[in-house]
């Protein structure tokens, strides 16, 4: 048995892919805001150093995979600390237990729309490890009428932090794989209000278009985030893999 420590595990994928891993016999640690083992904000800097203390405790000074789910849509600066932000801290603040850990993997959730149209100064400041920037950044796209943008542009930042981090002494030198999976519409609390709404739906399905098998369940994304932290993944790094009905493949044609 594994010792797995999952954020967002009270909601969605991150709680399909805990039910998952603890049903094959594995330990899994929750992290969220509530109603799992560890309560932390992940959109501040408190929460995150709490996360590390906990993990560090209830790890015992160990864990063997990290999976990062945590995440919101709103349209709010606040999306760019908790998606950026707090899943790079997660990933950071928690990779010693994993290098004191057996076959160590870490998988982050990014998605299709780190794609999508972006606002540059919010990637640039995420780049740059300046959270005030990206949140000032964040408000200047809110205010000119692009709030879509700081989701998109705090999942692209993410999946450009995993692609360069991964292959980096900290991770791929010390043996463990790094990646992000890249999913299309999934059912969950956080996109039901999307599907709900027929206008904003066709927008998303424009902009997510899935011609294999439409929106997707949690449960069916919980199995890559699995394969890619298990001790079998042993050459996946640095990648963003798409679970996405097609989407990627669609939006980037045969040159993605
Ligand atoms: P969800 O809303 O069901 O679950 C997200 C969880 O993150 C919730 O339990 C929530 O409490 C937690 N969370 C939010 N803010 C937090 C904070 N500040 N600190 C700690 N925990 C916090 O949503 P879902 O769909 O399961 O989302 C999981 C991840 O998947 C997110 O990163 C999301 O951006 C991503 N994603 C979701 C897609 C979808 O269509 N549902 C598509 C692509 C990516």
């Amino acid at each position: 048995a594994r010792t797995y420590l999952i954020t967002g595990a009270a909601s969605g994928i991150g709680r399909a892919t805990a039910r998952q891993l603890s049903a094959r016999g594995h330990r899994v640690i929750g992290a969220d805001l509530k109603d799992t083992d560890i309560s932390a904000d992940l959109g501040t800097g408190e929460g995150r150093a709490l996360l590390a203390e906990a993990a560090a405790d209830l790890g015992g000074g160990r864990l063997d995979a990290v999976i990062a789910c945590a995440g919101v849509a709103d349209h709010d600066p606040v999306t760019v600390r908790v998606n950026a932000f707090g899943a790079i801290a997660t990933l950071t603040g928690l990779r010693p237990l994993l290098a004191a850990g057996r076959h160590p993997r870490a998988a982050v959730v990014a998605s299709v729309a780190a794609l999508h149209p972006t606002d540059p100064a919010i990637v640039d400041a995420v780049l740059a490890d300046d959270e005030a920037a990206a949140v000032a950044a964040a408000r200047a796209a809110i205010d000119r009428g692009e709030p879509q943008r700081v989701y998109t542009s705090a999942k692209h930042a993410l999946v450009r932090w995993v692609r360069r981090a991964a292959v980096s002494d900290a991770w791929a030198g010390a043996g463990i794989p790094l990646n992000a999976i890249g999913p299309g519409i999934i059912r969950t609390p956080m996109s039901r209000p999307m599907i709900g709404d027929p206008e904003i739906r066709a927008v998303a399905d424009a902009a997510v278009p899935m011609p294999l098998n439409g929106y997707g369940e949690a449960e069916q994304v919980a199995p890559l985030l699995d394969f890619l932290t298990s001790p079998e993944n042993t050459h996946v790094t640095g990648q963003v893999v798409f679970i996405d009905g097609g989407a990627d493949a669609v939006l980037r044609g045969e040159e993605g």
